[in-house]
């Protein structure tokens, strides 16, 4: 394995931050050799200064180094107390609320709209359609949409067809909602259409301005603030802000704090859970 020079660490590093918002502090030199080992072997790059030099001039290297870089760690129904909130609280409340707003117009179905924010592999959103479905939401009156967007191609390519090998299925997914809700693909899982159609996913930089997304009523932005710096943390914060309905619930990680970054929010809690909502 090639290692990094000092000056080399520096250079990648800032490149890393301006492509992607990760920050990657001294001592993290480790992440960049060991991640970037097989693209360097397969570029064949002598050094680290000549793969940054082949990325700024190739956007499908860049690419290459985001989807090594960023850290997709993720699994099904992670942290477990989210979904209880979604299911006990979240949904039910949005429902009341929009059920009481639209009561002259019965006819229309009641649109909930979820975002999550850094989807990875697509075990957070289908978690998020598997609570809606054991809801059992008369597809009539509701129209559900769930966004799930990743900075990372290849993430959003697993999300998108929704194929899982025995070990991510074993990782926090219920052996009663994998028979329910997945098919058997060879030595794979694939999640069901009825679940796989209910979610949209795309390739989504959240460094980039949030122009066109609109307002959701939940948003889910769990475990990717904390790869960020605090600059850049804050401005996130606010953009969120700005994509949240009035009446709409933030949550994030559950080792995460707004505290530092924003004051648009005010934390509430439900049995053990803190979710966020805007000031008014
Ligand atoms: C640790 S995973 C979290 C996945 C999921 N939210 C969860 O909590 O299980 C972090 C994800 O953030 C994504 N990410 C990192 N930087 C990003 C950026 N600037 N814009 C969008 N996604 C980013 C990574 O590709 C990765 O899939």
């Amino acid at each position: 394995m090639i290692n990094i020079t000092p000056p080399e660490f520096q250079n990648f590093s800032k490149y890393i931050l301006k492509i992607s918002g990760i920050s990657l502090d001294k001592g993290k030199e480790y992440l960049i050799e060991t991640r970037l080992n097989p693209l360097m072997e397969e570029k064949q790059c002598k050094n680290y200064n000549e793969l940054l030099q082949a990325s700024i001039k190739d956007n499908s290297i860049e690419k290459r180094i985001v989807d090594a870089i960023s850290t997709n760690e993720t699994y099904f129904f992670r942290d477990s107390s989210p979904f209880e909130l979604l299911q006990h609280k979240v949904i039910p409340d949005i429902i009341d609320q929009k059920s009481k707003a639209s009561n002259l117009n019965v006819n229309s179905p009641i649109r909930i709209r979820h975002w999550s924010a850094a989807n990875s592999t697509g075990q957070e959103i289908y978690s998020i359609a598997m609570t809606f479905k054991e809801l059992f939401l008369d597809p009539k009156k509701y129209n559900i949409q769930l966004l799930g967007t990743d900075i990372s191609d290849a993430a959003i390519a697993q999300a998108s067809y929704g194929k899982y090998n025995k070990f991510e299925v074993a990782r926090g997914l219920p052996e009663n909602k994998l028979k329910k809700y997945f098919n058997p693909d060879g030595d794979h899982w694939r999640i069901k259409d009825e679940i796989r159609s209910m979610a949209m996913f795309r390739k989504m930089n959240l460094m980039e301005p949030f122009s066109g997304l609109g307002k959701f009523d939940i948003i889910f932005c769990r475990n990717v603030a904390i790869y960020f710096t605090p600059d850049f943390r804050k401005e996130l914060y606010k953009k969120i802000a700005g994509c949240l309905d009035p009446n709409g619930y933030l949550i994030i990680g559950s080792t995460e704090s707004l505290v530092n970054d924003t004051d648009l929010f005010e934390p509430k809690k439900y049995l053990k859970s803190i979710f966020y909502q805007l000031k008014s």
